[in-house]
C-alpha cells in the first residue's frame, strides 16, 4: 500500500475538513478529535462535495440535501450498508498521507 503525502497535519485542525485530489481521486479529509479520516469527496445522492458539508463530531451532512455520513467509515447514516469509499490515512512526522490504491 502506497501512502501519498497530502499536507501538514497543522493545516487540518480538529473539527476541520478539506478537499484534496490524490492520484486522480477526489478525497475529503476530516479531522475528528485529532484523528484524520479520508473518504471519497462525492455524495452518493448527486455528487456534491462532502468536504464542504456540515461537519460535527464524526458526521458530515451534505450541504445539497442533507444526507449524512460517518466520516470515519464513509457509511451513510440512514443505511450504513451503503456509503462512499474510505481510504487509509497515515500521520507521521507532522504530515498527513493517504493511500488510494485499489479503490
Ligand atoms: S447531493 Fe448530497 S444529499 Fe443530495
Amino acid at each position: 500500500m502506497e501512502f501519498i503525502d497530502i499536507c501538514a497535519v497543522d493545516e487540518l485542525p480538529p473539527g476541520k475538513s478539506r478537499a484534496v485530489r490524490v492520484a486522480g481521486k477526489d478525497i475529503a479529509l476530516f479531522n475528528v478529535a485529532g484523528t484524520v479520516h479520508a473518504i471519497a469527496n462525492a455524495c452518493l445522492h448527486q455528487g456534491s462535495a462532502l468536504a464542504d458539508g456540515i461537519f460535527s463530531g464524526r458526521t458530515v451532512a451534505c450541504r445539497a440535501h442533507g444526507w449524512r455520513y460517518d466520516v470515519t467509515t464513509g457509511a451513510l447514516a440512514v443505511s450504513p450498508e451503503l456509503g462512499v469509499a474510505c481510504y487509509p490515512v497515515e500521520v507521521a512526522d507532522g504530515r498527513v498521507a493517504v493511500a488510494v490504491n485499489g479503490k
